[in-house]
């Protein structure tokens, strides 16, 4: 059966880097030398992207979240969403940004026809913002928050890499940022990828942080009905959820439905695994839609049941996070 691995796990959920480029540099997410951004001759076409996700949507993919890098800075970007949300069989049409670019282009990815928003945002605080990114912009992302609020997006959540030690001292603000604001919050905890400095001390078990939380709030189980990876709570009260993200302490893996597109064209089958097959010289030799099916099953065929125990992490030979997009 297409798009199903060893481990009879189907795969419905591509998530597609539409770029490698990005206008932030989070210290956990970027090596800190900086990265060289691949040539363009080496990145998809719009239109390249756009054959690859009709054809994994013939084959039952339904589920469609655009990432980075940042995507709101790939040119055109409103066009491949108006080609990919008219693709038959495509029920969600997502988005991971930054949220640096949002108060200009909210209403226009609304408009052509994104469904739903996960904005990062990993500090409250002005200064802290700035040794995380690199940049001063909370001002932007507050802002950005505020316009996918307003452009009428219906679930919109805030990633929050939880850093021991850097911004786990902020779990309750974020948590009373949601009182009045319908968002869902998700602390994710902090994995190890090439150069970003992960230490065994920086990363919080969820189940920790779940305590620490549930010494002040009510926290609710929700119903997990929606296919997210994320552990989700209610607060009576509280106009937004708070959820948590175990990639570490308790992976999800056994039940992995997604597949990756990079940038410049390779299937990754597994976020933490270095394998990859890259279909760019194909698709450009000109190979017909099964051919390229064919291959994108071959990457398939290789994925592991899991990702390696954590101690082995930090020495894999993996694309940094920025290159991935999560
Ligand atoms: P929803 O579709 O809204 O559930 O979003 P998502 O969690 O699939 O996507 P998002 O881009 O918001 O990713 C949130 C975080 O989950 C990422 O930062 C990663 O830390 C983690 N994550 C996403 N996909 C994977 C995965 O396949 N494996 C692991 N281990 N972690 C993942
Ligand atoms: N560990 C966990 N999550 C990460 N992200 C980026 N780097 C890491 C990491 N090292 C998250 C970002 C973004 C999502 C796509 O990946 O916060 O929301
Ligand atoms: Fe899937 Fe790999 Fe993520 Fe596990 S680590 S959920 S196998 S992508």
């Amino acid at each position: 059966m297409p798009l199903v691995d060893r481990f009879s796990r189907r795969h419905n959920y591509l998530r597609i880097a539409v770029t490698d480029r990005c206008n932030l540099r989070c210290v956990y997410c970027m090596p800190a030398q900086g990265i060289e951004w691949k040539p363009r001759a080496e990145i998809l076409t719009l239109e390249e992207i756009l054959r690859i996700a009709q054809i994994l949507t013939e084959e039952g993919v339904s589920k469609i979240r655009l990432t980075g890098g940042e995507p709101t800075v790939r040119a055109n970007l409103c066009w491949l969403i108006r080609e990919l949300a008219q693709l038959d069989g495509l029920q969600t049409l997502a988005m991971t940004t930054n949220g640096i670019t949002l108060t200009e282009h909210a209403a226009a990815l609304k408009a052509a026809g994104l469904h739903r928003l996960n904005i990062s945002l990993d500090t409250l605080r002005r200064e802290r913002f700035q040794d995380i990114t690199m940049r001063d912009g909370l001002h932007r992302v507050l802002a950005g928050i505020d316009a996918a609020l307003k452009a009428g997006f219906e679930l919109i959540k805030l990633n929050v890499v939880i850093i021991n030690g850097l911004n786990d001292d902020e779990c309750f603000d974020f948590v009373e940022f949601v009182r009045a604001r319908p968002l869902h919050i998700r602390f994710i905890e902090f994995m190890p990828f090439p150069g970003n400095n992960w230490s065994r001390n920086q990363y919080l078990p969820w189940r920790q942080l779940l305590e620490r939380l549930s010494a002040r709030y009510d926290l609710m189980p929700t119903d997990a009905s929606d296919t997210s990876v994320a552990r989700g709570f209610a607060i009576p009260g509280y106009a937004g959820t708070v959820s948590f993200i175990s990639p570490l302490s308790e992976e999800f893996c056994a039940n992995c439905n997604r597949l990756r597109l990079t940038a410049d064209g390779s299937i990754k089958s597994c976020l933490l695994y270095p394998a990859e097959l890259n279909l760019r010289e194909q698709l450009r030799a000109g190979v017909g839609d099964e051919g390229l099916l064919k291959l994108i099953q071959t990457a398939l065929n290789e994925k592991h049941f899991a990702h390696p125990q954590e101690c082995a992490l930090p020495a894999l030979e993996n694309r940094c996070m920025s290159h991935i997009g999560g």
